[in-house]
């Protein structure tokens, strides 16, 4: 059977989720469920990254060991996800000691292979983005993603990774359309004249953050978050059982700030540690960031949508729609409520809700027999590449606002019950909401489900409507 594996990042633990942390989880959900869907083997991971120094932080200011505050916070993350009715198959986090062995024999085979150094290294650091930012990286004098004061001087000696060493292999596997794993196009020529400019080796360790795992030959010094954060995604399939064959991953899916982690660091990393090229990871796929109402997010700012606000807003099914018809793919996508609302009024309640609400009332016990749903090559293709809002346009169009069409031409409610043009439009309008339903069930599960019900056999009627309108 085939199988899909598919990862979001590990999100920091020291954060509440929010709308940027939920369309990376959504599409990667909807791309999982499609997979599935297809009767694949997949494998859905997703999950927290605990360890650094800025979880460190955060666990002191509220008087708790690192790992309470931790066992405290992680479980928002994953109701969060299980509130959107996301079906992960595993949710990772890097404090589980079986992700720690896996981190410590990795890390051991890159210092076996004489890709580690010890070095002193002085620079600027941003506590928040937990990485050292190059002169050209800052604005100000600082870290533009985060305030200020993350940004310090430190200065320490670590163990270092030869990252340079791998560059030209990069360089040839990402230049070759076969052996490319960087999507969209336009991330892969930034990282190929990124890599072509130069690169330094970065340290793999911290002198002095105790919050993290044990460098195996150097317990003065633990891992880098990083290098332990990018493990999580191998280490899964090793310890979570029967889900060893699922290496390598089939889809990395990122947003766009931690791009050189996932195309650079990580593949040199498994390079390093013996990894053969067929083991990379196959595809990298970066997404760009939401903007609310044409702002950055930030707690400052007071704009940062919870993904509990949109599901008690829209329901679980309109919150999920609205994140994939939003997706940010190559640009940055600018979202708010007011707009969400029109979206959902527009597309759920009027267009979609009516019609199913329309059709069902039209046809309440007549029974037209069986639609065949079979997979949408056009649909599946579009959602492998993210594409979730030309995706799910293309059905609307295909199925649903061609109902709308049909319904208002025909007007069978004008017609005889035993006109052979009655049946013959609901009958149509039945099987292109049943495709739509099929096609549409990997992004609002739920009223896929209801939508399946109400006109499988003899139809029946909506309780209540499928999206109330608000
Ligand atoms: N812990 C690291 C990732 C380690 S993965 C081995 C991290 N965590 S994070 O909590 O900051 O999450 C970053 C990810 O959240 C982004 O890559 C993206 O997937 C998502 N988003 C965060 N803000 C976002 C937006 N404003 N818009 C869209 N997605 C964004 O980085």
């Amino acid at each position: 059977m085939k199988k899909f594996f598919i990862t979001t990042p590990i999100y920091y633990i020291n954060d509440i989720p929010h709308i940027g942390h939920t369309c990376t989880t959504v599409a990667a959900d909807i791309a999982a469920r499609t997979h599935k869907a297809l009767g694949e083997e997949v494998f859905f991971l997703t999950g927290t990254d605990e360890h650094g120094q800025k979880v460190a932080e955060s666990a002191a200011k509220e008087n708790l060991k690192p790992i309470d505050y931790c066992d405290k916070i992680s479980p928002r993350f994953e109701e969060a996800w299980k509130n959107l009715n996301i079906g992960f198959d595993f949710f990772i986090r890097t404090t589980n000691p079986n992700h720690e062995k896996v981190v410590a024999d990795l890390l051991q085979k890159i210092y076996d292979n004489g890709d580690a150094y010890k070095d002193k290294y002085e620079g600027w650091y941003c506590i928040g983005c937990e990485k050292f930012l190059t002169e050209t990286e800052m604005i100000d004098g600082h870290c533009p993603l985060h305030p200020p004061e993350k940004t310090v001087k430190k200065s320490e000696e670590n163990w270092f990774f030869r990252l340079s060493k791998y560059v030209p292999k990069l360089i040839e596997l990402i230049e070759n359309d076969e052996t490319n794993y960087i999507f969209p196009e336009g991330k892969r020529s930034e990282i190929l004249a990124k890599l072509k400019a130069g690169v330094r080796d970065i340290s793999l360790s911290r002198e002095n953050v105790e919050w993290g795992i044990c460098v195996p030959w150097d317990t003065k010094q633990t891992v880098y978050v990083w290098f332990d954060a990018l493990i999580n995604y191998y280490s899964a399939t090793q310890f979570v059982e029967g889900r060893k064959d699922f290496w390598p991953a089939s889809v990395h899916l990122i947003g766009k700030e931690i791009l050189w982690f996932h195309t650079v660091i990580w593949q040199a990393m498994l390079l390093s540690a013996g990894f053969t090229v067929d083991q990379l990871p196959k595809k990298v796929y970066i997404h760009s960031f939401y903007m609310i109402d044409g702002q950055k997010m930030s707690k400052s700012l007071g704009n940062v949508i919870s993904p509990g606000q949109l599901v008690e807003l829209f329901g679980v099914d309109g919150a999920r729609y609205l994140i994939a018809r939003s997706f940010p793919t190559e640009n940055d996508s600018d979202v708010g409520i007011e707009r969400f609302k029109e979206r959902y009024n527009a597309d759920l309640a009027n267009n979609l809700g009516n019609l199913v609400s329309r059709v069902a009332k039209l046809g309440e016990g007549k029974n037209y027999g069986y639609t065949v749903n079979e997979p949408n090559d056009h649909f599946i293709d579009l959602v492998d590449s993210f594409n979730f809002n030309e995706a799910i346009d293309y059905i609307f169009k295909s199925y649903i606002d061609s109902s709308n069409e049909l319904l208002n031409l025909d007007k069978p409610w004008t017609l005889d019950k035993d006109d052979p043009k009655r049946d013959e439009c609901i009958s149509t309008c039945r099987a292109n909401l049943q495709r739509a339903a099929y096609y549409l069930s990997s992004v609002i599960p739920d009223a896929s489900e209801k939508i399946k019900k109400c006109f499988e056999g003899e139809i029946k009627t909506l309780e209540k409507p499928l999206f109330p309108r608000i």
